[in-house]
C-alpha cells in the first residue's frame, strides 16, 4: 500500500480539496486498493470540523464530494505511516519539518513539485479571499494530482 497525506494549515480548504481530487483520480484508475489517502492540518483550530462550505461547494461543481471529511492535526507518527507528506505551501512544509522524526524529513515535500508546468510553488491559502481563490486551489490541485499519480505508478509499478 502506498500512503499519501495532504497537509495544509487548517485542514478545511486546501488539503481536503487535494484529498478529494486525488481520491477521485485514484478511484477512476481502479487503484483504491493500492493507494491510501488522507489529509491533515499543521494547526489544531479545525480538528473534527467539516471542510469550509466554500470549498465543499466549489469541489461539488467539479463532481467531488468533500462532505464526509473531518479535520485532524498532523503528528510525528504520520511520518512513519505515510510515504508522501505533501505540503500546500512553504509554511506547512516548515511545520512538517519541525515535527519530522530524524531520517524521515525527506518524506515531506511541496505538493506543487508534481505540477512543474503550473510555474508556481505554493497553493495559495484561499481562506480570507473570494470565490476565485477556491477555483485556483482546485485547478492547481488537479494538475498536481495527475503528476503525483503518474509518479507513484512509475515508482511503485502500479
Ligand atoms: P487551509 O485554509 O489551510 O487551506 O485549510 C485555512 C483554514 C483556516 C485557517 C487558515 C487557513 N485559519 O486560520 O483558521
Amino acid at each position: 500500500m502506498v500512503r499519501v497525506l495532504f497537509v495544509c494549515l487548517g485542514n478545511i480548504c486546501r488539503s481536503p480539496a487535494a484529498e478529494g481530487v486525488f481520491t477521485d483520480l485514484v478511484l477512476k484508475a481502479g487503484l483504491e486498493e493500492r493507494i491510501h489517502i488522507d489529509s491533515a492540518g499543521t494547526g489544531d483550530w479545525h480538528v473534527g470540523h467539516a471542510p469550509d462550505p466554500r470549498m465543499i461547494e466549489a469541489a461539488a461543481v467539479r463532481g467531488i464530494d468533500l462532505n464526509p471529511l473531518r479535520g485532524r492535526q498532523v503528528n510525528a507518527q504520520d511520518f512513519h505511516d505515510f510515504h508522501y507528506l505533501l505540503a500546500m505551501d512553504k509554511r506547512n512544509l516548515s511545520g512538517l519539518h519541525a515535527i519530522a522524526p530524524q531520517g524521515l524529513e525527506s518524506r515531506a515535500q511541496l505538493f506543487l513539485n508534481f505540477a512543474p508546468k503550473a510555474h508556481i510553488e505554493e497553493v495559495p491559502d484561499p481562506y480570507y479571499g473570494g470565490p476565485d481563490g477556491f477555483e485556483h486551489v482546485l485547478d492547481l490541485v488537479e494538475a498536481a494530482s495527475i503528476g503525483l499519480l503518474n509518479q507513484i505508478r512509475t515508482e511503485h509499478g502500479l
